[in-house]
């Protein structure tokens, strides 16, 4: 019996090696492949040792060297490069193999790959891995997609690589075709607007408090030891406390202020915004990383009216950081419960049947966004599968409740001193809106049907309506 692989990884940039060498240091053997054999050497040169590689140097030698079901873990470039990978390799394989896509591939990208092959009598898999370059070799957090059956060779594999909290895998089959993507997108759309929030707290402790990037990076050390317990507020006092070697300045004051994206929370804005979910968080993030790269427009807009910052003192600056953590906390819970809305739209859309519950306990561990607060999540969604929104579900209702007065004070403050927060802002008026009587939006919709005859319903009946604006006495009738 010559001595086959039961996985093999094609693309071997660091997270592509990561994820072989994660899987051979669990006694699998992987076969690898990769464009210049150069890479492929160097993997076994280097890593050898950690368990049973079996290089390639060509992609009939890389399927022949699979066991059946052969499966492919494609780990290179979104976009086209994934399909010319595809494309190389799809011919060569057999009915019920599978191919699986761990890049951040667009879920549309995924269900439109999933049908195709799935013609071809193959298994497309697109999964959200998520830990960067350490968590795929350490135990990231794996979000397949794609078919049972699929799941069933693949599953084992994954779950055995994956981090662990409390001995479970960070790993679930998250639903059919792109599920997996989607949910990966949806997670990066939580860690914009989970890293903004956090950005925010930073400049409002800075510029209501005079606090040193130092000073500051001890509050989050803190706030790790309680309920904000996770991997951004880790790393940010990490970053915070750090100061540049060439000039001795603290680290943060020498990074240009310009935040990059490579287009996972832009996509899921817009699937936000085709779906009507009111992901206010995300895109406020998104929009704030944009606007601070408009570098023009902000040098421009530089002497504009409006207040300067200046220190509080006395009782408010004792409970500022305080009160910030709560609003943070609040802000968070918002920001999540948009998220985890998301994926219940698309789950409903695309039939996928999505276990919030599941989504949130894989996410405990090796994910970007991994955190205390996510055992929360799990156990909310357990225990109410059908929740409308976290900010309804017990403890998260409570601990909303109980920040009223210093969300609303940090945001008049932030108001007053002139510091923009719009996570901050957004998630509060997102609350209000959902918690409102009634809402402005009868006076979009007159003015809509004043302008468009749009129509509009009414309250005390049913049916849509008419009224003709122009005609004297402006009479309404059924549309
Ligand atoms: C993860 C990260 C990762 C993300 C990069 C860059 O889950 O490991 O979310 O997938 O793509 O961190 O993201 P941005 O450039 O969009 O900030």
């Amino acid at each position: 019996m010559t001595n086959k692989a039961s996985i093999g990884v094609t693309g071997l940039a660091v997270m592509g090696r990561n994820l072989a060498r994660n899987l051979a240091r669990h006694g699998h053997t992987v076969a690898l492949h990769n464009r210049s054999t150069e890479r492929t050497r160097d993997l076994v040169e280097r890593f050898g040792s950690e368990g049973t590689f079996l290089p390639t140097s060509s992609a009939r030698e890389f399927v022949d060297a699979l066991e059946r079901p052969r499966q492919i873990v494609i780990m290179v470039k979104a976009g086209e490069p994934t399909d010319a990978v595809i494309e190389e390799f799809a011919p060569l394989l057999e009915p019920g193999d599978v191919l699986v896509d761990a890049g951040n591939a667009h879920f549309a990208d995924t269900r439109r790959r999933e049908a195709a092959l799935r013609e071809r009598g193959l298994h497309f898999v697109g999964t959200g891995v998520s830990g960067g370059e350490e968590g795929a070799l350490h135990g990231p957090s794996i979000m397949p997609g794609g078919s049972k059956e699929s799941y069933a060779s693949l599953g084992p594999l994954f779950e055995d690589i994956a981090a662990k909290v409390d001995g479970t895998p960070c790993c679930t089959h998250v639903g059919p075709d792109g599920a997996g993507h989607f949910v990966k997108m949806v997670h990066n759309g939580i860690e914009y607007s989970d890293m903004q929030l956090i950005a925010e707290s930073f400049d409002l402790l800075r510029g209501a408090l005079g606090y040193e990037p130092a000073q500051i990076a001890d509050v989050f050390r803190t706030w790790n030891t309680g309920r904000l317990d996770s991997y951004l507020i880790e790393i940010t006092a990490e970053v915070l406390a750090h100061t540049d070697a060439e000039t001795g300045r603290p680290f943060v004051d020498v990074v240009a202020d310009q935040a990059e994206q490579k287009g996972t929370g832009r996509w899921t804005v817009q699937i936000g915004l085709d779906l009507g979910i009111p992901i206010t968080g995300i895109a406020e993030a998104t929009f704030a990383r944009s606007l601070s790269g408009h570098t023009g427009l902000r040098a421009a807009a530089e002497g504009l009216a409006g207040p300067r910052r200046a220190p509080l003192s006395g009782a408010a600056a004792e409970r500022f950081a305080d009160d910030v953590e709560r609003a943070l906390y609040a802000s968070k819970v918002v920001a999540y419960a948009q998220g985890f809305n998301q994926i219940q739209a698309g789950s409903a859309e695309y039939g996928w049947n999505v276990d919030l519950g599941a989504v949130a306990s894989i996410w405990r561990g090796g994910c970007i966004i991994r955190a205390k607060f996510l055992d929360d999540i799990r156990a909310a969604y357990e225990a109410e599968p059908a929740l409308p929104t976290l900010l309804t579900s017990g403890d998260f209702r409570k601990a909303v409740e109980d920040a009223q007065d210093s969300w609303r004070s940090v945001i008049s403050t932030a108001v007053r001193l002139g510091i923009p927060t719009p996570g901050f802002s957004t998630a509060l008026a997102y609350y209000d809106g959902l918690r409102a009587e009634r809402l402005p939006a009868a006076l979009v919709q007159g003015q809509r049907d004043y302008f468009g005859a749009h129509t509009y319903r009414r309250v005390d009946r049913a049916g849509t309506f008419h009224t003709e604006w122009a005609t004297e006495g402006r009479p309404e009738h059924p549309a």
